[in-house]
């Protein structure tokens, strides 16, 4: 019998308040994630979903953890990864960069000048260390140089790529067209599969 792990999985946006009214996000809506968590509980792994804001039910036997912003769902995955994770698998799209300033009240149009200070949010597969890491490469253009560079940088395992300007494939689908891209520069192109035979098809990498 397979030896069952403790799965780490992050998915959908993170939110970036500006102020109580208005954010910074994107078009996750979380289903390549909870389809990934629905899989790892089902092959019987104890899975933890770290979740950003999306209407989707927990799948059965899932933890979930709900996050709104990037730093929330550092602080969440850490805390997984310090209680004992073998694995991290990281779909959400994590905002990259934050409003320098969040308001505390509804700001006026009056009191916008129309130019938004950033500043960068931490990179939560790059920061976590002492786990397996799996992340996601979300590309509109070099699909495979983009997934290798992040491979590297981020010191994982396997990378998932996916061009998200593709019918069928990247935000909201359930389908989705992946490249594996491994650790030891081996690749695997997929054909276009569901969201959930695609988890199952990277899990069995793991
Ligand atoms: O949620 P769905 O609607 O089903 O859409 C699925 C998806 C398109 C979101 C998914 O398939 C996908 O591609 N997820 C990765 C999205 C992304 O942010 O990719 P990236 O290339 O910007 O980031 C690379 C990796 O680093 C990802 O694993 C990401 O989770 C991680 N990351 C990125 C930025 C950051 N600050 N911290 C991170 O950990």
């Amino acid at each position: 019998m397979k030896k069952a792990l403790k799965v780490v999985v992050t998915a959908g946006p993170t939110r970036e308040f500006i102020d109580p009214v208005r954010f910074l996000s994107n078009p996750s809506t979380g289903k390549m994630g909870f389809a990934l968590a629905r899989a790892a509980a089902a092959a019987g792994h104890a899975v933890a979903l770290v979740a950003g804001p999306v209407a989707l039910k927990t799948p059965k036997g899932v933890r979930r953890i709900d996050v709104v912003s990037a730093r929330d769902m550092l602080a969440a995955v850490e805390r997984e990864v310090a209680a004992g994770a073998d694995v991290l698998i990281a779909t959400a799209a994590v905002a990259d960069w934050r409003p320098k300033r969040r308001a505390a009240q509804k700001l006026k149009k009056g009191e916008m000048d129309g130019t938004l200070a950033l500043v960068r949010n931490p990179d939560i597969l790059k920061t976590v260390t002492g786990v397996r890491k799996i992340g996601f490469a979300a590309e509109t253009r070099n699909v495979l140089r983009e997934a290798v560079r992040k491979c590297r940088e981020k010191d994982l395992e396997l990378i998932v790529a996916n061009d998200v300007t593709e019918k069928g494939c990247g935000f909201g689908t359930d389908t989705n067209r992946a490249t594996l891209v491994r650790r030891d520069g081996t690749v695997t192109r997929l054909p276009l599969l569901t969201k959930l035979a695609l988890a199952r098809r990277i899990l069995r990498e793991i």
